[in-house]
């Protein structure tokens, strides 16, 4: 058997490879006195059904994150098909995010994106740092209830926005 031939390590190649990685986009959410708070996250995932946890990881140099870890919750927002504006708008920092946004509180008090494909509602259960990444874990108190369901997915894969060719509900 012939050994599989790799590249050697290079940060632009690394992010190039990743890249074939698809996802869905959310923008995790959370609520401090001065407002509504939120950033762009691909690296979103569950971890754990029993107790329920997921997680997703957040550069260390985020300006939104401290102000999230400061309230100790978040919310997890999985953005639908049509949002790719809204993926944009909330990559963008020092910009007002929420501009044309509609939005609901969670019982907890964190923005829910209205038109999202679903979400949850967590507490921050732990957090690891790990390079220039802080990987947070969040226990799930909330989420969307089935009726919210009712979109497609908002995907990214090789830098780009897709969506499902195979568009058939189920
Ligand atoms: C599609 C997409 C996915 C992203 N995924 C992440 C991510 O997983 N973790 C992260 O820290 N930043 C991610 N970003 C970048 C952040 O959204 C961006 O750096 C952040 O909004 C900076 O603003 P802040 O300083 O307010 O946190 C992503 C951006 C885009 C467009």
């Amino acid at each position: 058997m012939q050994a599989a031939v790799g590249t050697a390590m290079d940060q632009r190649v690394f992010r190039d490879t990743l890249g074939h990685y698809a996802s869905g986009v959310t923008i995790i959410t959370g609520a401090d006195a001065e407002g509504p708070i939120g950033f762009t996250c691909q690296s979103f995932y569950s971890v754990s059904m029993e107790p329920p946890l997921v997680s997703f990881s957040v550069m260390t140099t985020s300006t939104t994150y401290p102000r999230i870890r400061e309230t100790g919750k978040f919310a997890v927002n999985v953005l639908a098909h049509h949002q790719d504006a809204i993926s944009t708008q909330f990559a963008k920092r020092g910009t007002d995010k929420w501009a044309g946004v509609e939005w609901l509180p969670t019982v907890a008090g964190n923005p829910v994106i209205a038109e999202s494909l679903m979400w949850l509602d967590c507490e921050i259960w732990a957090e690891h740092e790990a390079g220039d990444h802080l990987v947070v874990i969040g226990s799930v108190k909330e989420m969307s209830p089935a009726e919210w369901h009712r979109h497609e997915p908002l995907l990214f894969f090789k830098g780009r926005y897709r969506h499902l060719r195979d568009a058939e509900s189920d």
